[in-house]
């Protein structure tokens, strides 16, 4: 069965409105990076940090996937489909894909600040300032912030390794180590990009289809096509 990596970003959220980050309105526009998503920035304004997830997180029970996300799911009936998102969001779970790399955390979890493997989940959208893992630390947003390591990015460039095609939708390939997965691909596999914008696609060495479309309308199309020539 052919493998597919489907690497996505915030971009194949936004057409369900959930903000970007570094688009015009994204996120990065309103907030400092160090203020809200750095491990300085939790020790130093925890409540600031916390609210911000809470909002994040708000937006998000407040949504549902969009047909990108559907398309994505759609495809794993025809073929061996890994997704590796950047997103922290659970739209590509709810839309039905059931392998999800997250490399930059999930919103719906928290964890220990003293143990990363004590993850638990979070029901509702607000994180209590004084919520407590099972052993005794405060509970943290399940996030990697910048400046932390990327604990499943491994994992990730091995399924990369495998993939007979990738498909990055919606990210601006900005943030590393993620953006550096699109190296993974073993030589001649295609890489389709899905993007109404300007990604940086310059490290790209492999044959490359750019689709300038939303998610939602690019997505959906291309999963089509694959399908029908599979
Ligand atoms: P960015 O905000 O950097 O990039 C969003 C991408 O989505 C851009 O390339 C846009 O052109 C594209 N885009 C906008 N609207 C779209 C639409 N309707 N359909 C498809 N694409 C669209 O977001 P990421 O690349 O995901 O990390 O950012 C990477 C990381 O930076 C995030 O995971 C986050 C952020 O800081 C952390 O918070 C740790």
């Amino acid at each position: 069965m052919t493998k597919i990596v489907v690497f996505t970003g915030a971009g194949v959220s936004a057409d369900s409105g959930l903000s970007t980050f570094r688009d015009a309105d994204g996120l990065w526009a309103n907030y400092r990076i160090e203020d809200v998503c750095t491990p300085e920035a939790l020790k130093r304004n925890r409540p600031l940090v916390v609210e911000f997830y809470n909002k994040r997180r708000k937006e998000l029970l407040s949504t549902k996937p969009n047909p990108a996300h559907y398309a994505i799911a759609e495809l794993e009936k025809y073929f061996d489909v890994q997704v590796v998102t950047q997103n922290v969001d659970d739209l590509h779970e709810r839309a039905g894909s059931t392998r999800i790399i997250h490399l930059h955390g999930e919103l719906m979890k928290l964890r220990s600040e003293r143990n990363d493997n004590i993850i638990v989940p979070i029901e509702g959208w607000e994180q209590l300032l004084d919520a407590r893992a099972e052993d005794g630390a405060l509970l943290r947003p399940h996030i990697v912030f910048f400046g932390e390591s990327v604990p499943m990015f491994d994992a990730a460039t091995k399924i990369a390794a495998e993939a007979d095609m990738m498909i990055v939708v919606g990210t601006s390939l900005a943030v590393y180590p993620a953006a550096m997965l699109v190296r993974y691909a073993k030589p001649g596999v295609p890489i389709y990009v899905v993007d109404p914008g300007n990604p940086d696609t310059s490290m790209i060495r492999n044959p490359l289809t750019h689709i300038k479309a939303r998610a939602a309308e690019g997505m959906p199309q291309l999963a089509e096509e694959l399908i029908e020539k599979r």
